[in-house]
């Protein structure tokens, strides 16, 4: 059947960059003489029937904007077959027969089952802060993200040297700790803290004693959100049980990281893989997600994409343990 109509959404957490990422897809299918439809909230949008034609002018002066004028949501009805079916008709009754799916591995697990039940094609645009997904070196997101969590980093390092104070910042990644070792690393931190190494706070004890030994007073640890030992609170309580030197502080840099103008590595990502992602309709692509891996365009199917884990380097985490 050929495409007439396309339906992009953005699901899942927001990232910076997203409305460049619709931008692109709006203005790529109508070049290509696609009209395009805007779901809004995501899958919730589409079971309740929240859609809009978009036009080129309904996406002006939004490629250099934070959070997404598409809005966003984590969908539980999506999860079950009524909501499915639900949604299925609402793009029925719109005349949409096509759909790019902006969001992370949640997002593209919805579009996998969908695709397979309902047959419509569906190609995904990785967008999230956490850069977790495979078939991409980078998601849109990630580069504003890290960049708003070294700033913030930057500024703590002063008011911690001031003082001598330890300072265990948190940073996002529920499952993945790519925001941390790129943060922990660029911001010069001790010790790096992911819930891909299980074993890393002993390690961070030991960097601490080795500080101690050299008069190192101040200090900073970076820590994901999802790493296994609780967060940054649980952090500083394991510290405090071997240490009493240490005036200990926490930071949880949170939401601010979801937030913001995207960087201008975002925004062209998001325009490549807007286009991309149109482009692979075109195609008779179907259920993959567009990715760019050393600056070439690439489609990884979305069950490759969720299941497989990107590859960590777990020597970078090393490496900031020895320079700082
Ligand atoms: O997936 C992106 C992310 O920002 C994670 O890093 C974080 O754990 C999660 O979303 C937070 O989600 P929410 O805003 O729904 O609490």
């Amino acid at each position: 059947m050929s495409i007439k109509k396309i339906g992009v959404f953005t699901s899942g957490g927001d990232a910076p960059g997203m409305n460049a990422a619709v931008r692109s897809v709006v203005r790529s299918a109508l070049y290509f003489g696609y009209e395009v439809a805007g779901i809004m909230k995501g899958y919730s949008g589409m079971i309740s029937g929240d859609i809009k034609s978009l036009d080129a002018r309904s996406v002006g002066n939004i490629i250099q904007r934070g959070g997404t004028i598409l809005k966003s949501s984590r969908s539980e009805a999506f999860h079950t077959k009524a909501g499915r079916a639900k949604a299925y008709e609402s793009l029925q009754k719109n005349n949409i027969n096509a759909l790019v799916a902006i969001g992370g591995d949640g997002t593209f697990t919805g579009a996998s089952i969908f695709q397979k039940e309902y047959n419509i094609p569906i190609v995904g645009i990785p967008g999230t802060i956490d850069n977790d997904l495979y078939g991409t070196d980078f998601t849109i997101g990630f580069d504003t993200a890290i960049n708003t969590a070294i700033e913030a980093i930057d500024k703590i390092r002063d008011t911690a040297m001031a003082h001598d104070r330890l300072f265990i910042i948190e940073v996002m990644g529920r499952h993945s700790g790519l925001i941390a070792i790129q943060t922990g690393l660029g911001s010069g931190a001790g010790s790096i803290l992911i819930p891909e190494e299980k074993a890393d706070t002993e390690k961070m004890l030991d960097n601490l004693q080795k500080g101690l030994d050299q008069q190192k007073m101040f200090s900073i640890v970076v820590v994901a959100e999802g790493d296994n030992s609780g967060g940054g609170m649980a952090v500083k309580e394991i510290i405090k049980q071997r240490f009493n030197q240490f005036d200990i502080k926490v930071t949880i840099l949170g939401h601010i990281q979801r937030g913001g103008n995207p960087t201008c590595n975002d925004r062209v990502l998001a325009t490549r893989l807007g286009y991309g992602a149109v482009k692979a309709l075109k195609q008779g692509k179907q259920n993959v997600m567009a990715g760019i891996e050393n600056n070439k365009t690439l489609y990884t199917p979305f069950e490759d994409a969720i299941n497989n884990q990107k590859e960590i380097d777990l020597d970078m985490i090393k490496m900031a343990t020895i320079l700082s």
